[in-house]
């Protein structure tokens, strides 16, 4: 029953999509279990690229079985408009599967998001403003409108006005007269219903069957560990969990499913919207990491907060997903440092010293990073193919990485590319099944 599960190991962004997009040409399906349009993924096939906010990243592959899972919050808005993109553009979308079940941000969603935000003034969290957090409260008060309703007009037309009202007075202090009326909502909302009803399934049954039959199921994660609901940098983290632990629940199938969870990591670490972020770079160096690697938002364009690997919270989010190996990705950005940096622990204002990830939000406020500094290398490796191909410096590195979360390297991003993937002797074990010689966690590379 092999269910793989890829997470985000920081605060999003770690090149997920295109890690999963990878996996997905040795799987037989590609399933997102949490998150909504927040998320974003930008994958190059050739001298094509793709940007997905909600259609998993399997879609490219013909006959794929792709689902969006229970735990999904979808804006349908955004997922048609996804659909027409990729048929515009002949991608077969036909093995697209929804569960009934996964809940349905409303444009009062929306507003309420924006909202908030304002309301927060100088405390904002920075959401993406997608509506997000707003359509997960409605599913924890049990006033959110599902898949599966938009199949029947009735029930439809009963829970937009149960779950609308008390989101008028809430709005009132921003908008007078917020763009809320119910008939327009609902005659939009069934058009929806007639575009995606074709997709709509009983998606948890659909992949238990996929793993009892022995396929495999890749589960793809947004977000990353220390945006999570419950563990990360609380109240500034998204409003799911992006946890291994949250794929069988936002799919419906059980824990002793899933085989292997990899994390993906890039070598060093952004975040987008505010919240602490112990290793950041304020000077030129993180200006220059911004530039090299593009760090710019798929979803909004803002610019990322860029800062050195955060042994840290990697350390952290290993154990929160049970970590079976790391992904490095964007390893190439760092070419050309003399030396590179690295967050090892923390240190607290009365000199107090955090080897694991302060529980306590104020504690975790006033830390700044012990960095260590390793060699750095000077070439480019866009045109290294396996790990042995790589400078020393670089191996040493990723060595050490491995060594610090205690979970071998499974694969190495060096550049945009499928073929700037490097797979490890314990990435081709561990997911292909191929043999490989004395893999332990520190010398596969
Ligand atoms: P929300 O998920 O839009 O509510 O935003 C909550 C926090 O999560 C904000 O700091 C966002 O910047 C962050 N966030 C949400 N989705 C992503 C993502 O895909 N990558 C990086 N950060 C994200």
């Amino acid at each position: 029953m092999p269910g793989i599960v890829i997470v985000g190991a920081q605060w999003g962004d770690e090149g997920k999509g295109k890690i999963t997009d990878l996996l997905a040409e040795h799987g037989d399906a590609v399933v997102r279990f949490q998150g909504g349009n927040n998320a974003g993924h930008t994958i190059v096939r050739g001298d094509q690229e793709w940007k997905l906010h909600l259609i998993p990243s399997g879609i490219l592959y013909p006959g794929k079985r792709c689902v969006i899972g229970n735990g999904v919050v979808i804006d349908p808005r955004v997922l048609i408009d996804e659909l027409h993109a990729l048929r515009a553009r002949r991608v077969d979308v036909s093995g697209l599967r929804i569960s009934a079940n996964a809940h349905l941000i409303m444009p009062y969603h929306l507003l309420l998001d924006s909202a908030g935000e304002a309301k927060l003034g100088s405390l904002q969290i920075g959401t993406t403003r997608r509506g997000i957090g707003p359509c997960y409260a409605d599913k924890a008060a049990r006033l959110g409108i599902r898949v599966q309703d938009l199949l029947d007009e009735k029930i439809l037309k009963k829970k937009i006005v149960a779950a609308m009202e008390p989101k008028r007075q809430s709005l009132r202090p921003f908008e007078k007269d917020p763009a809320l009326d119910l008939h327009t909502m609902t005659e939009e909302y069934l058009t929806f219903g007639h575009q995606l009803e074709q997709h709509v399934a009983d998606t948890s049954k659909l992949l238990w069957e996929m793993l009892d039959a022995g396929k495999k199921v890749i589960l793809e994660g947004a977000q990353g560990a220390m945006l999570d609901i419950d563990h990360g940098t609380y109240p500034f983290v998204t409003s799911s969990n992006p946890l291994a632990g949250a794929a069988s629940v936002g799919t419906g199938i059980g824990p002793l499913a899933i085989e292997e969870v990899w994390g993906i990591a890039k070598a060093y670490t952004t975040r987008v919207g505010a919240g602490p972020f112990p290793s950041e770079l304020h000077e030129e160096m993180g200006e220059t990491i911004r530039q090299r690697g593009g760090e710019f938002g798929t979803t909004t364009g803002r610019p990322r907060r860029t800062g050195w690997l955060d042994l840290v919270a990697l350390r952290y989010a290993t154990r929160l997903n049970t970590l079976s190996a790391l992904v490095v990705t964007k390893l190439d950005v760092l070419s050309g440092l003399d030396r590179i940096k690295v967050c090892t622990r923390y240190r607290g204002p009365e000199g107090a010293v955090f080897e694991d990830f302060p529980y306590h939000q104020t504690v975790l406020h006033h830390t700044t990073a012990e960095l260590m500094e390793l060699p750095g290398w000077s070439e480019d490796l866009g045109e290294c193919r396996t790990p042995s191909d790589l400078p020393d410096a670089a191996r040493e590195y990723l060595e050490f990485i491995a060594e610090q979360a205690g979970v071998p390297v499974a694969l190495i991003g060096v550049g945009p590319g499928r073929e700037q993937v490097l797979w490890t002797e314990a990435g081709r074990q561990t997911l292909l099944g191929e043999d490989a010689v004395a893999v332990s966690g520190r010398s596969a590379l």
